[in-house]
């Protein structure tokens, strides 16, 4: 398992080193675990003058996995745009090939009062997010900032999609669909934009292959207010880049906190980027108290997808679920009558669950 680890920017150097001890504990458990670091972001910026180095490309490519932290910081807002630590982000995924975006958000049962909603909305809550990541309005071209003939100036960008990038991660959806609950709601704008209208039709003649799955259409504003009002009525969601953005992050607060929400980037043959859902948060940074469990369980899903180790996946979510009994809980998710620990004593924690 050869794994290519980029801390990144703000808390990402501190949860990855939370997730880097579970690594080390499962090769000394006999996993043939291999592991280089490099850097992306801000600190490939910092280090080498290009948020994606090239040695940090020439590696990740050499890598059967990628495990992340996350990018961005204040320091880097003002940068333009090709610098800027999120391009560094983006170049990975369009590099590699990451179409695939699986955002899990399941509620841990002693998390349940953690969710900013009502217990009885969100108890046994088990959703799959799957977000195209190489297309849409992120990439499409042209886009910049104009001055218009009549002297006024103007932003602007290209969402399109092209068939063949909808094919691709809708058989991803509709084969999550067949190991779930054979339910797939395909979200979009169809209402209002032409991509979106040929997004439901590719996705409408894809799922002729999959008659076994229930395919529901729906407006990304009514999803958005769906997934507040009963979530628990999704299985697989299926939706494009920008929509799925901004879905998981809403999604990620049944869970209790983003904090909690991993991620898998997969390309055609599961080779894939493993990171938490979140950003650098630079407003904690630097100060042991980010919640580093979506990044461990990222590592799950590492093990679930590109490994084909279930076993080892298994045995991570195991330990974070036991770490929550014992009642451990980061500022994010803490709750009167817990017990509240920083980032590195919840990733020793894990360990010792583990
Ligand atoms: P963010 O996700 O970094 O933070 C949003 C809020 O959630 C903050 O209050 C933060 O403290 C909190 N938070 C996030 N992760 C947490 C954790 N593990 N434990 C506890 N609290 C946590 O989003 P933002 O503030 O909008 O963005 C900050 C920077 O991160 C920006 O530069 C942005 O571009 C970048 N970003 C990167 C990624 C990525 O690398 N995948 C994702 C999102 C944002
Ligand atoms: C995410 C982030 C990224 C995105 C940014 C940092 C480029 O928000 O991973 O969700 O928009 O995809
Ligand atoms: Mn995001």
């Amino acid at each position: 398992m050869k794994i290519a680890v980029l801390p990144g920017d703000g808390i990402g150097p501190e949860i990855v080193a939370q997730a880097a001890k579970v690594l080390d504990a499962l090769k000394s458990d006999g996993l043939h675990i291999e592991t280089e670091y490099a850097h992306l972001g801000g600190a490939g910026y910092d280090a080498a003058g290009d948020p994606f180095p090239a040695a940090t490309e020439n590696l990740v490519k050499a890598s059967d996995a990628v495990l992340l932290g996350a990018v961005g910081g204040y320091q880097y807002d003002a940068l333009p745009r090709a610098m800027r630590p999120e391009q560094g982000l983006l170049r990975i995924r369009k590099s590699l090939n990451l179409f695939a975006n699986l955002r899990p958000a399941m509620v841990y049962p002693e998390l349940v009062n953690a969710s900013s909603l009502k217990p009885e909305l969100v108890s046994g809550l088990d959703i799959l997010i799957l977000r195209e990541l190489t297309g849409d309005i992120y990439f499409g071209q042209p886009r910049g900032i104009r001055t218009l003939e009549s002297g006024e100036r103007q932003g602007f960008d290209t969402m399109h999609y092209s068939e063949s990038e909808i094919r691709r991660v809708a058989h991803v959806g509709f084969k999550s669909a067949m190991k779930r609950s054979y339910k797939l709601c395909s979200v979009d704008k169809a209402n209002v934009l032409d991509t979106s209208m040929f997004w439901r039709e590719i996705v409408t003649d894809v799922a002729r292959d999959y008659p076994e799955v229930v395919l529901s259409h729906m407006y990304v504003d009514n999803a958005a207010m769906q997934l507040v009002r009963a979530p628990k009525q999704f299985d697989v969601i299926l939706t494009g880049n920008i929509f799925g953005d901004i879905l998981s992050d809403e999604a990620s607060m049944l869970t209790g906190s983003i904090g909690m929400l991993p991620s898998a980037s997969l390309d055609e043959n599961n080779k894939g980027l493993y990171e938490p859902c979140h950003g650098s948060a630079p407003d904690i940074a630097g100060q042991d108290i980010a919640n580093p469990l979506a990044t461990i369980l990222s590592v799950a899903m590492m093990m679930r997808y590109t490994f084909a180790r279930e076993d080892v996946a298994q045995r991570i979510e195991g330990a974070v679920r036991s770490v929550l009994q014992q009642g451990l809980r980061t500022g994010d998710i803490f709750e009167a009558g817990m017990q509240k620990v920083g980032c590195t004593a919840m990733g020793d924690a894990v360990v010792a669950a583990l």
